[in-house]
């Protein structure tokens, strides 16, 4: 099975931009605001969401070469993916057998071996303990090398559970969004090596910002939205996984033209929402922007990490600043106006305990991403 082509999509947002709405969903939906705040549930949803279902650690693109790693501090379970010499992707937990330390202390690094700090335990790329300086004082030890997570690889991009031992169904979890994100060419992007790390509020409340289109044209209307068309959207659900095109004002000027000669990127915008917690913005064959929210550490926060991507190396000064622009840009909108208004929900999130969030037939990826931590939880 693959998931629709672009030609397609596009015809379908300029659909709705004729119909004067976007896709809808049968119903509306109300979320009690307790699913927000309720400690011991966002205690579960750490559990079920985070450590009990796949979630994306890493982008290939980030380790392509043996000995390449890279790590992720998330939902209490720090890691770091490191490919094999045998060019496998492997995650492990980012905790020397020894007294815990973390062996990788970058966010990206590269090397045959991995070397504790603390005391210097030594480990190899396929996480074995290769090395203990006075060894014979550990005579008998039990461990043999670092905890390791099930992985897999596809589309571009590193999956693994948080969880020793849990069978990991890549193309169950990821069903027609492979193809979809196949399309994108994860692989073969360059990260602009600058990250963007914001603090936000809720972390639902945090993926509710990066699952609609509705909000577009008037939270951004001044910035990322002046160009859109809001509230036009297309959404494609693969399983949790959302699709969304938005309609951008150029869309207009492609009527008459068959659809194989679009210019794509001006007509419309993609964004492919990975849950739980991954969106990646942006078109096949142009830059992308690669955002990762992290709940917690409290029910009332989050963080948010964001990276640059380009199509060919930044081997240049020219590029970088370029890309550095890019980023500075996309920093102050995400943060001035999506974060800041996110943080003024959840602090409302008290005041408004016995009332529900309400959803609207338009916001049918907010209405998925909740109706997905529910079936998780159970
Ligand atoms: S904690 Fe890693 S060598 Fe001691
Ligand atoms: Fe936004």
């Amino acid at each position: 099975m693959t998931a629709m082509p672009l030609t397609e999509v596009g015809k379908r947002v300029l659909a709705n931009v004729d119909a004067d709405h976007g896709d809808y969903a049968e119903s509306m939906m109300n979320v009690p605001v307790r699913e927000y705040t309720d400690p011991e549930r966002f205690a579960r949803e750490l559990e079920m969401v985070f450590r009990r279902s796949p979630v994306v650690v890493a982008m290939t693109c980030d380790i392509p070469n043996p000995g390449d790693w890279t790590t992720l501090d998330m939902v209490e379970r720090p890691v770091v993916v490191v490919r094999g010499e045998d060019g496998v992707a492997r995650t492990f937990l980012n905790a020397c057998r020894h007294r815990g330390a973390a062996v990788a202390t970058e966010c990206f690094g590269r090397g045959r071996r991995l070397t504790c700090p603390y005391h210097g335990w030594v480990y190899d790329t396929a996480g074995k303990l290769v090395g203990i300086p006075g060894r014979e004082a550990f005579e008998g030890i039990d461990a043999t090398g670092l905890i390791e997570y099930p992985t897999a690889e596809r589309s571009g991009l590193v999956w693994a559970i948080l969880t020793v031992g849990a069978p990991l169904d890549i193309d169950d979890w990821l069903g027609d969004m492979a193809s979809a994100l196949d399309a994108l060419k994860l692989g073969e992007l360059h990260r602009h090596d600058v990250e963007t790390r914001l603090p936000s509020g809720n972390w639902k409340a945090t993926a509710d910002g990066y699952l609609d289109g509705y909000h577009l044209g008037y939270l951004h209307k001044n910035t990322i939205g002046a160009k859109s068309i809001t509230n036009r959207n297309t959404y494609d659900l693969f399983g949790p996984h959302v699709r969304i095109g938005f309609a951008n004002k150029p869309i207009l000027e492609q009527r008459n033209i068959p659809v194989e000669e679009w210019d794509m990127y001006a007509a419309f915008s993609l964004v492919h929402y990975i849950f739980p917690n991954i969106s990646i913005s942006g078109q096949p064959g142009n830059p992308l922007m690669v955002s990762r929210i992290l709940p917690g550490p409290g029910v009332a926060e989050s963080t948010v990490v964001q990276y640059q991507y380009f199509r060919a190396p930044l081997d240049t000064d020219a590029a970088k600043a370029d890309a550095e622009a890019k980023r500075v840009k996309y920093r102050d909108v995400t943060y001035d106006e999506d974060f800041v208004t996110v943080i003024g929900v959840t602090r409302r999130f008290a005041a408004l305990a016995d009332d529900v969030i309400r959803f609207g037939r338009n916001e049918m990826g907010n209405q998925k991403l909740h109706h997905w931590v529910g079936r998780l939880l159970g």
